[in-house]
């Protein structure tokens, strides 16, 4: 058979970014508004000083206001919610990001609840996680709303194929579990504690692999002609000492038998922001009661 389609996240994530840019510069020209994303870093964990600073990177690409706070590590969590409390008052703020991992003073749930759901661009807020249950117009988490576009590029129509989800966070496993069900596939959502979980991944049509173990997921795991995206980010040892990023699929294997694949990295990855930066609109339009554009990306 030949091998699977690699798909490109990064040319796709690219291509959607510049949809979002027209249609900032049409909300501009027509009701004069400029979305603006809060991100706010608590710490200097390295990993997430690198994340912000691409994510203000691509806000102000796209057109709209990037605040960023950066707040000592010392930061209680009485001072963060305070933080909060403006933002979600201050009408240039559109959406609020509050980076990830906090500081282990701060009990991230309480940060989460305490964001504006209409603000809520990561989609974490509990109500919206009920809205995209019931199926009402939820913000939804970046990662599962990148990988959602994508399969509807990529994938064929959704309806009726059969999707496995391995992982059940709430930050993809669960949300992506709901996304799929809305787009009317059947849906397995599987994890550590599934049974066989070799044998429930051969039924995919879809399989979305998201639970933080490197290339857990064998080529023999894989239904011939399936789609498979890649969540994970694992870092393997090399014997050059650098590592390697590789993802929760084993992807040389993967790749001789899927129909589509998403390669680690350049794959996901790149959606996330993408994604980002389409909350950041979509929450932008609602909150002044205009209907959210629907964004597909350019066209190649
Ligand atoms: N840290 C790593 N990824 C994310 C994300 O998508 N959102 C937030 N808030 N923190 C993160």
């Amino acid at each position: 058979m030949a091998k699977a389609a690699i798909i490109d996240g990064k040319q796709f994530a690219a291509r959607l970014r510049m949809a979002i840019a027209a249609q900032v510069v049409q909300l501009k020209a027509e009701h004069g508004l400029t979305p603006g994303l809060a991100v706010v870093l608590v710490g200097e964990d390295p990993a997430s000083q690198i994340y912000v600073r691409n994510k203000g990177l691509q806000v102000r690409e796209a057109g709209m206001n990037s605040f960023e706070q950066r707040l000592p590590v010392t930061t209680t969590q009485a001072e963060l919610l305070a933080h909060i409390a403006d933002l979600n008052q201050d009408p240039a703020v559109n959406g609020i990001l509050v980076q990830l991992p906090l500081p282990k003073q701060i009990d991230p749930e309480a940060v989460i609840a305490a964001i504006a759901v209409s603000k809520d661009v990561d989609g974490f807020h509990p109500l919206n996680a009920g809205l995209l249950a019931v199926g009402a117009a939820a913000m939804v988490p970046c990662t599962p709303l990148g990988c959602l576009m994508m399969l509807k590029e990529f994938a064929g129509p959704l309806a009726g194929q059969r999707a496995v989800v391995l992982g059940r966070s709430n930050i993809v496993g669960k949300p992506m579990a709901a996304l799929l069900l809305r787009e009317h596939c059947t849906v397995t959502l599987a994890h550590s504690r599934t049974r066989d979980l070799a044998e429930e991944c051969r039924q995919a049509d879809i399989l979305i692999a998201a639970v933080g173990k490197a290339q857990m997921v064998k080529g023999d795991w894989i239904k011939p002609g399936a789609t498979v995206i890649d969540v994970g980010i694992n870092r393997i040892p090399t014997p050059d000492g650098k590592g390697r990023l590789v993802g929760d699929v084993d992807f040389d294997a993967a790749v001789e038998v899927a129909g589509a694949i998403t390669p680690v990295p350049g794959g996901v990855g790149p959606m996330t922001i993408a994604c980002l930066l389409l909350n950041t609109l979509t929450a932008t339009c609602r909150q002044h009661g205009i209907p959210a554009p629907d964004v597909r990306p350019a066209a190649e």
